[in-house]
């Protein structure tokens, strides 16, 4: 039986930073999206430079997030419309569900992403 991508996810290790470039690379209210042994993340960057990270996965359909659109905090599923708040990964009332949010860090203008089994 195949392990979902959340099960890859906890069972990533050791834990460490991965880097995935310049800040500048990333269009503000946008995303670009890395691989990681086989996981799509989906790395956004608000209006205020803020930088996310998170599982490339709705948690309604597994619609890619990626590619939907950024508001405030939050990206809006390009499929069903789902808002999912990017420092959490849940959904945003009436709807439920959440995916996987990784921590991020932005130094001397790179961006690094954690890879861990802890959900930031
Ligand atoms: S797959 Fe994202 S809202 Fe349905």
């Amino acid at each position: 039986m195949s392990q979902s991508l959340e099960n890859i996810v906890e069972n990533l290790s050791p834990r460490h930073w991965y880097t995935v470039g310049p800040l500048t690379d990333i269009p503000r209210l946008g995303s670009r999206v890395v691989h990681h042994h086989g996981l799509p993340i989906a790395i956004f960057r608000t209006a205020s430079d803020t930088v996310f990270a998170v599982l490339d996965q709705c948690p309604h359909k597994k619609g890619p997030l990626s590619q939907g659109i950024v508001h405030g905090e939050s990206v809006s599923c390009p499929l069903h419309g789902w808002i999912i708040q990017l420092d959490t990964g849940e959904a945003m009332a009436p709807d439920h569900g959440c995916t996987h949010t990784f921590k991020t860090r932005v130094e001397e203008g790179i961006v690094s992403v954690e890879l861990s089994g802890a959900a930031a």
